[in-house]
């Protein structure tokens, strides 16, 4: 009897501790998205006893299995990776059944379970491959491009994965036709998701979404504007598509054979490879394959403003560079990136310009003074306009913030110098006031309410650096002259609203 009960117990120790069958091989879960390309995730597992090894790789990420336990229903696998200097981590549930490989994992802790069935893959399929190192620093020279900030279009934001070539036509023909075109937008930019893999050659293909890119461009280009599209230096973009990795001189000759006139670079997969600091080094090969194409591409840089991107991102011949993570549609997103840029604003000059991600107008999750908000910031600071939101369908007052011409001349100024906070106040310091000097003397003044209830505000004249109170000054919203009496001008600025003047008349001081 003793005996029995032993063997029971160890019966079900062992059944605890070491699940049956080996689990050892490489794994896929491939899912369809639907535009002829697959969501992969692989799991390249060895089983020892209850201890499993391996990697596991999530569309852009690659992940060291850190940490594993035998359960009586098979493993709990714990991934681990390097993101610059942050670690992160993942944990998948694994079982053998038969011939399959079920996983589950949640993307956060409190979010619902996702069960996926992986089958057997080859051998060393999904890997991640080996690391080309950087070539050393120099100075790629300036392409010319961008002597004001770009204006246009991006894809991402309203369309993320469902971006297709209808859709682009779609935009250029809202931009040609509903007065954006005339306000100085230009770009029609590809986001995400358009990449299919290479062929036998190594040549960048497109999936079932853009059935031919050349075509595309030439439709975009026939209607007087140009068009952008994107990449990763890693081997994966951040929704997991094909890269650039290792064919950066190869793509930007693709780029500039389809009639690509900007590209945007995002930064994702290379996390896998490469550290922060060998940013600079990595974002310069496609800033000398994009000179050496033939064809005047737009470099946008886009990896969230990490490592100081702000001091290096011309020398790799950038034309902007992201300066924070990802923009949302919602006040408070909008805000804390706009109202956080101050300290960038040396590093902004014509032709390479600081980027604090692309526009939420119009998307539907703020109000229409929370919107110009966001237009008025983004004008003082001197940043890309790229509207994300859908062209072919926007309200009048959307389509006069995006349009607003006073506005856009702010942001467009020649002399190209980011604006600055000159002052804060309220209890909470939620009025801001911000300038940026204007070419010819002129500034543009902005009264930023940043709390819920209406508040008059005052800007001094004297907090201008003017030697002199203006003599003429526009509201740049109300499209007409205020009057001006006195050393300084109150008004009225709406809960989470703007009031922005152009002020002329005296040479401007800073
Ligand atoms: C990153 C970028 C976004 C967008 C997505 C696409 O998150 O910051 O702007 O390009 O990737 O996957």
């Amino acid at each position: 009897m003793r005996a029995l009960t032993l063997f029971a117990v160890g019966l079900l120790l062992l059944s605890v501790q070491a699940p049956a069958g080996d689990l050892t091989g490489n794994w896929a879960v491939r899912s369809p998205r639907g535009d002829g390309t697959t969501r992969d995730t692989y799991l390249d597992v060895k089983q020892e006893g209850s201890r499993i090894t391996g990697s596991i790789r999530v569309t852009q990420f690659y992940y060291k299995i850190a940490e594993s336990t035998g359960t009586a229903d098979g493993f709990t696998i714990v991934g681990s990776m390097m993101d610059g200097h942050n670690e992160r981590k993942v944990t998948y549930q694994i079982k053998l059944v038969g011939d399959e490989l079920h996983v589950a994992t949640r993307a956060r802790a409190e979010a619902p379970l996702i069960e996926m069935v992986a089958h057997r893959a080859p051998a060393g399929e999904g890997a991640l491959p080996a690391r080309i190192p950087p070539p050393a620093l120099h100075k790629v020279p300036d392409n010319g491009l961008a002597r004001t900030p770009p204006m246009g279009w991006n894809s991402w934001n309203k369309f993320a994965g469902r971006v297709d070539d209808a859709a682009v036509r779609g935009m250029a023909d809202a931009m040609a036709s509903n007065g954006m075109k005339e306000a100085g937008y230009q770009y029609i930019n590809i986001d995400d998701t358009w990449e299919a893999g290479r062929d036998a050659q190594g040549n960048i293909t497109t999936n079932t979404k853009f059935p031919d890119m050349k075509a595309l461009a030439d439709y975009v280009h026939s209607k007087g504007l140009k068009i952008g599209i994107y990449s990763s230096p890693g081997p994966n973009t951040c929704a997991g598509y094909e890269g650039s990795y290792g064919h950066e001189v190869q793509d930007a000759r693709t780029y500039a054979a389809w009639g690509i006139d900007y590209l945007k670079y995002d930064w994702c997969g290379a996390r896998n490879i490469y550290t922060d600091e060998e940013m600079q080094a990595v974002y310069q090969i496609m800033g000398d394959a994009l000179r050496e194409s033939g064809r005047p591409i737009l470099y946008s840089l886009c990896q969230y403003g990490r490592a100081d991107v702000w001091k290096w991102g011309a020398e790799v011949g950038g034309n902007a560079w992201r300066t924070t993570g990802d923009i949302r549609d919602t006040w408070e997103s909008m805000t804390r990136i706009g109202f956080g840029q101050d300290a960038l604003a040396p590093w902004a000059k014509p032709g390479h310009w600081n980027d604090p991600d692309m526009l939420e107008i119009g998307n539907g999750g703020m109000t229409d003074a929370e919107y110009q908000t966001h237009m008025s910031l983004w004008a003082i600071l001197a940043a890309p306009l790229l509207a994300g939101n859908d062209l072919r369908n926007m309200t009048p007052a959307v389509k006069d913030i995006l349009t607003n011409r006073d506005v856009i001349a702010v942001n467009q100024d020649p002399d190209g110098t980011q604006g600055k906070r000159i002052a804060k106040s309220g209890a909470q310091g939620e009025q801001e006031v911000w300038t940026r000097p204007l070419s010819g003397g002129a500034q543009a003044v902005a009264l930023f309410n940043r709390a819920a209830q209406a508040t008059t505000m005052t800007v001094k004249w004297s907090d201008l650096g003017m030697p002199a109170p203006p003599t003429q000054a526009r509201d740049l919203w109300a499209h007409r002259d205020v009057p001006l009496n006195g050393p300084d001008y109150s008004i009225e600025v709406p809960a989470h609203g703007v009031v922005m003047l152009r002020v002329t008349g005296a040479a401007a001081k800073r």
